[in-house]
């Protein structure tokens, strides 16, 4: 008994010996690039677009819906988007403490994660991005960001910071579905906005394009960070051919792999800074990659709607009637002013008798 004791120990020193040894080689190999992933921006942004999942607008709005109450407050959401004829949920607000402007989005809502993974497969690499030859996209991903009422709000909001606050950082994130439309927001940014600063991290992110446009991207939108963790099948999404280069779909760089080791009560997670090619076959694509529930969680963070999976949303007539305007179809964009305190949004509770303690 003892002695098992002693080797489990034995045994768990030696792999944190070797995981540490092999954390400070990778520290050391990337050490001669600009931008190296931070853990703690990550715990961040993570929560982040966690809360993009949120359908109870006014908590959502008002930043008080518990997922916005932890490395996260005293965010100030500016726009808050819900496109009702596609199913999208986007908002852009300014984080004070990271001095940057945050733009997130909500994964997939269907109402059968199953069912949007298994379309998943058959995604075909079937739009030119515009401006970059032999680059190719899937058209449903490109245009949830580009062709609905999601681009001009976010471009919007991203106008009204700036004239407030001067040129902030840009920081977008998503999780899933949510992660694609914040890559090619953030190339989108970059390319057509004119945008310097502006960084790209990503949670459970399927593949969006092809090997050139993977490369393109990664030239305009080089601070970018595509989080994958364990098992998630979503990465491994719609599928890499190693045996097509030309044909396949491709990720842009860089993965950051979180995996767990040890064993028994002695679980920790490593996370693994992966190469610059977008697909390093020692990352996720090491493991056969079939789990939704690695995809749902990362950093111990949930990322799905806490209640009930539909594209509805409930928000406080009165809010919405100062804040909101809404399109013939029925898509909604609630919008305040960058720097006025949450002190109007209150008193706009208290008169509908919902104020006390809510904020
Ligand atoms: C990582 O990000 C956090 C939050 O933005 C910041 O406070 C910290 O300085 C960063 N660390 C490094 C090493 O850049
Ligand atoms: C883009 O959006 C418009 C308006 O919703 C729609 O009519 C058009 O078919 C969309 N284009 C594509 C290629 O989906």
């Amino acid at each position: 008994m003892e002695r098992h004791r002693w080797l489990t120990v034995a045994i768990f020193a030696c792999l944190i010996v070797f995981s540490v040894g092999r954390e400070l080689r990778l520290n050391h190999k990337h050490s001669d690039d600009a931008i190296s992933f931070n853990h703690t921006l990550a715990e961040i942004l993570v929560e982040y677009a966690s809360a993009a999942y949120i359908s109870d607008l006014t908590e959502l709005f008002t930043w008080t819906c518990t997922r916005c109450d932890d490395l996260t407050q005293g965010f100030e959401v500016i726009e808050l988007i819900v496109d009702v004829q596609h199913c999208l949920q986007g908002y852009v607000g300014v984080a004070k403490s990271l001095n940057a402007l945050i733009i997130a989005f909500r994964g997939t809502q269907e109402n059968s994660i199953q069912n949007w993974i298994e379309d998943l497969y058959w995604k075909q690499l079937d739009l030119m991005y515009p401006g970059m030859p032999d680059s190719m996209v899937h058209h449903g991903f490109y245009y949830a960001y580009h062709n609905t009422t999601i681009r001009p709000a976010i471009l919007t909001a991203v106008d009204r910071a700036r004239e407030f606050y001067g040129n902030l950082d840009i920081i977008v994130t998503g999780h899933s579905m949510g992660g694609a439309m914040a890559a090619f927001c953030g190339l989108d940014l970059a390319v057509n906005y004119n945008s310097q600063n502006v960084q790209v991290m990503t949670f459970g992110q399927p593949r969006i394009g092809n090997a050139v446009f993977a490369s393109y991207y990664s030239k305009i939108v080089p601070n970018t960070f595509r989080v994958t963790n364990g098992n998630d099948v979503v990465p491994h999404l719609p599928p890499f051919y190693s045996y097509f280069p030309k044909k396949t779909y491709h990720h842009f760089p860089r993965e950051v792999w979180l995996y767990n080791v040890g064993f028994g009560s002695f679980v920790y997670q490593v996370e693994k800074v992966c190469d610059d090619s977008g697909e390093d076959p020692s990352c996720s694509r090491s493991v056969s990659g079939k789990s939704i529930s690695d995809h749902l969680v990362y950093y111990d963070v949930e990322l799905s709607s806490p209640g009930w999976r539909s594209c509805r949303f409930v928000m406080d007539p009165p809010l919405a009637a100062s804040y909101g305007t809404s399109d013939p179809n029925g898509n909604q964009v609630f919008s305040r002013d960058p720097g006025i305190s949450l002190i109007r949004l209150k008193e706009q509770l208290v008169l509908d008798g919902k104020g006390s303690g809510a904020i």
